[in-house]
């Protein structure tokens, strides 16, 4: 069966055939990669527990599929293009045998360094194509990648390296980012002090600044790869794993303090990734990708490494930030490498947007065949710009929807093939089978209604677990509705069948497309020295999405209320890192509670928002009097 679908009549009919017969679906997509032996049975689940197993009993390696099964046909065409930071640098293209080579290579040091089949390895890392060879040789050796993206804290990726943990880290001397440098071997020692379990670290040479290197414990990139080609065996044979064994581990945020990590296996992964990339985007041999997220996030992991090399596409990758040297950036890459599709995220384009379009003067967007936009809904505003400036009315538009959880695309148009709406993610996949339920967890049936976003049959790219606790991957995921797959999304199916996210209807923010959760911004805010208690919400802001926005109590400030703010501030940054500094910071006698002491957030959001005229009953308040306060000195 066709990894692509080349009609919407097709569409409707491969979609009826995926819900109906569901296993027979998934191994037709499965038999379009390389397996060293094809499984036994398709499928076997229950979300009870939750236990989802796909294709059991095959042995695969994802990067014979990434790499080895490409290089008889496309041993020489690129597989990864590479734009540094700095426009000034050279670019880097690496073909398929290259990154071959190159992965192999890396695998081999890894193995000098004692990593080996199920061990944990975090990867700290600057948007360079050593980024993806790490990535790729772990996935060679079995080994379990576990990515923390470069602006997060010493002590977030002390939590993560301690929670799955690792042994070895892999980083970098430091990272560009626009006109800012940041030290990330410097940010790694500071993480080292509370992880034992570390006993190695791998630190590549990016920005040449000065690092410390402890002996018997931090080793240089370039020389391990010295020894490696000293010992002169260039090859790396890919360790078999089963396709339910792990793949990498993706910490993500929830409604508690405490980011879990998300695992995603070998087999289920590679399928789902491979089948929505090439479907969703329609990709054709030859045509240049770019996706503009970070290797950080999922969709780094699924749409700039895994699905696309296990599709032979080019891919490429960009160190740099959209607005440097100028707000033009993203458009000379497009006309340099004159790429053909570009999947990137709202808010991206509504800082762009924001430039002016004197920014677009006399770039030649012409090669852009079909554009992508993830990670939050997108504003008919932004739809239209992208549409009208970016696309000139001749790319569709594909707004697509999906999780860390869920590993791949899930409701989204398929370019050229399906219809797509501005602000509507439109229409499931085949293979997926999304349904709204009330607060009750009933189905609500038919067309022109909203409700909470479940899934009720599983997909290869779901999640099978949490690390090191089942229990919470359950108690989140598969316990508020009985049988179902809870999103955790709010979401509109309008009288066309058309699905269209609303927005989160847990404790979970999305700034700017990255994943934050109050509860975690408040444990960090709680954890400066003059503050009694706070309370996190979101608020719309015009360029993030949303924006986060702190009540805070704290009587005894030091020095002035600005110097706090700013105090907290640093806190914040230090204890997870500067994306979930709050935007705002209000200065309150006390919080709203029931009776009972539970904070009442919808009364903290509306203010916050701005809506202050109606903010419903709250004569359960314990003291309604501090909501006038509140309004009075809302920000
Ligand atoms: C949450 C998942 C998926 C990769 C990037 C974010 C929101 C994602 C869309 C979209 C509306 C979207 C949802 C979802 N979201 N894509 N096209 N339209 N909302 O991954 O950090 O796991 O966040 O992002 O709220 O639950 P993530």
């Amino acid at each position: 069966m066709n990894l692509k679908i080349a009609s919407f009549e097709e569409y409707k009919q491969v979609y009826q055939q995926s819900v109906e017969q569901p296993e027979q679906f998934w191994e037709g997509i499965a038999d379009n990669f390389l397996w060293r032996k094809k499984w036994d049975k398709a499928l076997e689940w229950n979300f009870k527990e939750p236990s989802i197993k796909w294709f059991q009993g095959a042995k695969l390696n994802i990067t014979e599929n990434c790499l080895d099964r490409h290089l008889e046909e496309k041993g020489d065409t690129p597989a990864i293009i590479w734009e540094p930071n700095d426009p000034n640098e050279d670019h880097r293209i690496l073909t398929y045998k290259q990154l071959h080579d190159k992965v192999c290579q890396f695998a081999n040091v890894l193995k000098n360094n004692g990593v080996k089949k199920g061990d944990r390895v975090c990867v700290y890392m600057p948007m360079v194509p050593e980024l993806a060879i790490a990535v790729l040789a772990c996935a060679r050796l079995g080994a379990i990648h576990s990515v923390v993206f470069g602006g997060f804290s010493a002590q977030s990726i002390a939590d993560r390296i301690i929670d799955a943990q690792c042994e070895v880290v892999i980083t970098a001397d430091g990272s560009y980012r626009g006109i800012k440098e940041v030290p990330l071997k410097s940010v790694i020692d500071d993480a080292l002090v509370r992880c034992p379990s570390v006993k190695r670290v791998i630190v590549l040479t990016r920005s040449h600044t000065g690092v410390s290197m402890i002996k018997g414990r931090d080793v240089w990139w370039e020389d391990e790869v010295k020894k490696v080609e000293t010992q002169g065996n260039p090859d790396c044979p890919a360790v078999e794993m089963d396709a339910e064994d792990m793949l990498f581990i993706l910490y993500t945020s929830g409604s508690t303090g405490k980011p879990k990590g998300v695992v995603h296996t070998c087999g289920g992964y590679m399928v789902y990734t491979g089948y929505t990339f090439a479907n969703v985007f329609q990709y054709e041999p030859g045509e240049v990708y770019f996706c503009t997220a970070d290797i950080g996030w999922i969709t780094g992991h699924s749409y700039i490494v895994y699905g696309p090399l296990s599709q032979g596409a080019t891919t490429l990758m960009f160190e740099g930030i959209p607005t440097w040297p100028d707000a033009g950036r993203f458009w000379d890459i497009v006309q340099e490498y004159k790429v053909n599709i570009l999947y990137t995220a709202p808010t991206a384009i509504r800082s762009l947007m924001s430039f002016g379009d004197d920014m677009l003067k006399g770039k030649d967007l012409s090669s852009l065949k079909k554009l992508g936009s993830v990670g939050e809904p997108i504003n008919e505003e932004a739809w239209h710009w992208f549409d009208e400036k970016i696309g000139h009315g001749q790319c569709p538009i594909v707004d697509t929807w999906w999780q860390t959880e869920t590993g791949g695309l899930m409701i989204s148009p398929i370019s050229n093939v399906t219809p797509t709406k501005p602000g509507y993610a439109t229409l499931p996949l085949p293979g997926v089978q999304p349904i709204l339920v009330d607060e009750n967890g009933k189905e609500i049936i038919g067309n022109g209604v909203s409700g909470n976003l479940c899934i009720k049959f599983p997909w290869p790219g779901m999640l099978r677990t949490t690390y090191g606790d089942h229990e919470r991957c359950r108690t989140t995921y598969f316990a508020t509705y009985p049988d179902l797959y809870f999103t955790g999304d709010g979401c509109l199916r309008d009288e066309d069948g058309y699905y269209r996210i609303t927005g989160r209807v847990d404790d979970v923010l999305n700034v700017s497309g990255h994943r934050i959760g109050t509860a975690e911004v408040e444990n960090a805010i709680n954890m400066h020295s003059s503050v009694v208690e706070s309370a996190v919400v979101g608020y719309p802001h015009d360029i993030k999405g949303q924006g986060v926005y702190a009540f805070v109590v704290s009587p005894n400030k030091h020095e002035s209320e600005e110097l706090t703010r700013k105090d907290i501030m640093m806190t914040v940054s230090r204890i997870i890192g500067a994306i979930a500094r709050p935007d705002k910071i209000q200065f309150v006698s006390g919080l709203p509670k029931t009776r009972s002491g539970k904070i009442m957030r919808r009364i903290l959001r509306k203010i916050a928002e701005g809506e202050t005229s109606n903010l419903g009953d709250t004569s359960t308040l314990l003291d309604p009097g501090v909501v006038e306060e509140i309004k009075s000195g809302a920000l």
